[in-house]
Parts: structure tokens; C-alpha cells; sequence
């Protein structure tokens, strides 16, 4: 069973002015699919506290699955891509990629989430739009298939040839 951290990123939820309603519908499709929840926490859209989580989720606790939810968007304070580009060392662009294809078929302001997804260490790190209803259907998109990513990302050798 992987371990998932799931950060929401958001100032309000994070001041107590607005219910956090993307990070409990994350963490329940990731029990749902198997993953044990390690952690989750809820910070402003500031760089550095988001890149403080992540870091701390990665190097320390070692989640294998560290989700965002949150702050992908053009406002001036969404910063989550820029704090996930600093602490990830490799890229993993098709997750995004993915994710903006699916969601295009939902809606057109699906090529405004800037999200981003990439690996710092042992660690898969994701974003994800804010409102639950895009969290949700932005995580529904990839999910199937970050067990496999996850397996090879742990050194275990993993058949890509078994679907
Ligand atoms: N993706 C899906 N599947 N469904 C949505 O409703 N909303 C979009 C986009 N992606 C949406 C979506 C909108 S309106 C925005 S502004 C961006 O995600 C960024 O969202 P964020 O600023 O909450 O991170």
C-alpha cells in the first residue's frame, strides 16, 4: 500500500473562512483506490510554506504520493506549479498532460490550470485544480495509472508490457 500526503493550498481555507472541501474529496478517491493517507494539511498560497511541506512530506516522511490541490490558476497569488518546479529534480509532464486533455472534454477553462507534476526523491508530487469538482476530475484522469508509475519510481522492476 503507498503512502499519499495530500496539501491544500489555499488562503482562505487556510485563515478558516472557507470549508476545505477538495482535500477530503482527494483523500476519499485515494482510500477509495487503495492509498493510505499519511498526512494532509492546509497552507496559504505562499512559496515557501508550500515548498516547506512538500519537502518535509518527501525527504522525511517519504509519502510516496504527495497531491495539491489548489492555486493552479492565473491569480497573482497562485504559485503551486512555481513552489512544485523548485523542489522537484525530474519532471513528469504527461501526468499534466493528462490530466488538461480529460478535463478539455469538460470544459474549455481546462487549459487554464497551470498545474504541474514531477519527482523529488522517492516521491510523486501532483497538482490539482482547487474547486472539488475539478480536483476530482483531474485526479479521475491519471489515478489508474500512478501505481505503475509509483512501482517503478520504487526501484521494484516493473513489466510495462502488462496491462
Ligand atoms: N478542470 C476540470 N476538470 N474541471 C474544472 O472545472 N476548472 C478550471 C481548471 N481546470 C476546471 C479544470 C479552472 S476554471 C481553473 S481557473 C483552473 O483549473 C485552475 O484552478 P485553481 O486556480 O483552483 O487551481
Amino acid at each position: 500500500m503507498y503512502r499519499a500526503a495530500v496539501l491544500t493550498v489555499s488562503d482562505r481555507s487556510a485563515r478558516g473562512e472557507r470549508p476545505d472541501g477538495a482535500g477530503p474529496a482527494v483523500c476519499r478517491m485515494l482510500e477509495q483506490a487503495g492509498y493510505e493517507i499519511a498526512v494532509t494539511a492546509i497552507v496559504p498560497d505562499e512559496q515557501t510554506e508550500i515548498e516547506d511541506a512538500l519537502i518535509r512530506w518527501a525527504d522525511q516522511l517519504g509519502a510516496e504520493l504527495i497531491v495539491t490541490t489548489g492555486g493552479t490558476g492565473f491569480a497573482p497569488r497562485d504559485v503551486t506549479p512555481e513552489a512544485t518546479l523548485a523542489v522537484c529534480r525530474r519532471l513528469t509532464p504527461g501526468i499534466p498532460e493528462a490530466m488538461r486533455y480529460a478535463s478539455a472534454q469538460i470544459t474549455d477553462r481546462a487549459m487554464l490550470s497551470r498545474a504541474q507534476a514531477g519527482i523529488r526523491g522517492g516521491s510523486l508530487i501532483v497538482n490539482l485544480p482547487g474547486s472539488p469538482k475539478a480536483a476530482q476530475e483531474n485526479l479521475a484522469a491519471v489515478l489508474p495509472a500512478l501505481a505503475h508509475g509509483l512501482e517503478m519510481l520504487s526501484g521494484r522492476p516493473a513489466d510495462c508490457a502488462l496491462l
